[in-house]
């Protein structure tokens, strides 16, 4: 299926889809179950029945457009405002089924030779008076899921085909045609000068350089005020001499999602031309085993000068991270720091794969996110900050910090309270998409969309 580009105003030779809900007068013989869809061939009109118009909603429409351009059995042309009800104006009905269906209709990676499931039916909007309005909410929502679709591809691709120093070079080559944003690509040697000692830890199992990338966008130079999203980028976790056992470690291609959202996030910043300073660094290394890799044990000097007791390799997301938001406090005087990482398998079992775990060092940050999370219909959840979480890893014997609390108990607080050492007490949002960045292997990518309104 192709992306829709475009709202056309006249009607085109495909089926015209409409809404018709409980109580609407009724084509005879019309199929009155949800979602289900009844064809008139001979007038080339559809009903899809939609229930109780008053309950008809921005997540309804989302869901229903997702799962047409998924199964739909024939080309439709939506009559959008068919779809307007007392709860979704037509903006939110644009904006629901733009970003739904391009979510679905998008290819990402794959190889597949003889398996290939696509559907080749095409999926058109129909609306006859176009205001600015309207057009204003379809560019952005084009570019807002246009932005996912981008992070989702690297975040599916796999690790034999994206290694740090593949992924550093897709972003540097793709993001020349922005010409408001500057990229800046660290490598082994820079890194080692800066003193990013966490990250080349991690790094040292690995055949590959590490990598460090930053995009830096001016939206207001006269202010001092700036955003830097740090982003997770481990192009494979497998844990190091602390080794996954083999299923744990399957989907570990994607725990670099962090990092292609936070470029994600720039790409669409250059399109949107926010008056905001936004910066992003992406933290790039795998996690692996060779001769030389990081010991279990092993003690480290970060960037922040404050040392580190690596008790388990498997933590290695804090590790690049803390490294990361030192520099994004220090060297890009941020004002705010927001990280974004698949960083603990226990944020799983917390809130499962429906809410990213949310940490916010002020009222106002969380503020901030939640509002821009509630406008891009996203669910996010408050988690706490607190001493008590840190206690474990402040008891190392020869170092300042451990990084694995081992208590067995709210790991995804400890990691946070880990990351917290790092920002200079800068404010600070950290997010955990360990549960909602994938789900059965595919790649849904949250959080992309409300990192880029809160920028706006
Ligand atoms: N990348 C993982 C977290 C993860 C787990 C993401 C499952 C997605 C699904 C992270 O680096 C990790 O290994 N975390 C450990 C932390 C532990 C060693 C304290 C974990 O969650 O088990
Ligand atoms: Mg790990
Ligand atoms: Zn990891």
């Amino acid at each position: 299926m192709e992306l829709i580009k475009e709202i056309e105003t006249s009607r085109n030779s495909s089926v015209l889809l409409k809404a018709i809900f409980e109580g609407d007068d009724a084509p005879t013989l019309l199929v009155k179950k949800q979602s289900q869809i009844t064809e008139y061939l001979k007038e080339n009109v559809a009903y899809v029945y939609l229930g109780k118009k008053s309950e008809f909603g921005y997540k309804d429409a989302y869901e229903f457009a997702r799962d047409l351009a998924e199964n739909c059995a024939r080309s439709y042309q939506l009559d959008l405002t068919t779809f307007v009800t007392e709860k979704l104006c037509i903006k939110g009905v644009v904006d629901a089924f733009t970003k739904g269906i391009n979510f679905s209709a998008f290819q990402y990676y794959n190889l597949k030779t003889f398996t290939k499931r696509v559907n080749e039916n095409s999926l058109s909007f129909y609306l006859e008076n176009i205001s600015q309005d309207v057009l204003n909410v379809f560019k952005k929502a084009l570019i807002l899921v246009d932005a996912q679709n981008f992070a989702r591809n690297l975040g599916v691709t796999p690790p034999n085909e994206l290694n740090s120093e593949q992924l550093a070079e897709i972003i540097r080559k793709d993001f020349k045609k922005y010409h408001n944003l500057k990229v800046k690509v660290l490598e082994r040697k820079q890194i080692e000068l800066l003193g990013m000692d966490l990250l080349l830890s991690v790094n040292k199992g690995s055949v590959y350089e590490p990598r460090v990338v930053i995009i830096e966008y001016k939206g207001n130079p006269s202010s001092q005020e700036k955003t830097v999203l740090v982003g997770k980028g481990i192009t494979f976790d497998s844990g190091g001499y602390s080794l996954k056992p083999p299923k744990f470690m399957l989907g570990m291609k994607y725990d670099m999602s962090g990092s292609a959202i936070v470029a994600a996030v720039m790409k669409a910043i250059a399109q949107l031309k926010p008056n905001k300073n936004v910066s992003a660094i992406m933290c790039i290394t795998d996690n692996r085993i060779n001769g030389d890799a990081s010991l279990p044990d092993s003690v480290y000097t970060s960037m922040s000068g404050k040392t580190v007791e690596v008790n388990n390799t498997d933590a290695e997301g804090r590790l690049v991270l803390a490294d990361g938001l030192y520099y994004g406090a220090t060297k890009l005087h941020a004002t705010r720091l927001i990280d974004i990482a698949t960083l603990t398998g226990a944020i799983l079992r917390t809130l499962g794969d429906t809410y990213t775990g949310i940490w916010a060092t002020s009222e106002k940050a969380w503020e901030d996110i939640k509002k821009a999370a509630d406008i891009q219909e996203e669910l996010i959840w408050r988690m706490p900050f607190d001493k008590e979480y840190e206690a474990f890893m402040k008891g190392s014997v020869v170092a300042d910090l451990k990084n694995t609390d081992y208590t067995g108990n709210a790991g995804s607080c400890s990691a946070a309270m880990f990351l917290r050492e790092f920002t200079n007490n800068v404010e600070y949002i950290h997010c955990d998409i360990a549960g909602t960045n994938d789900i059965d292997e595919k790649p849904m990518f949250a959080m992309v969309k409300t990192l880029i309104e809160m920028s706006l």
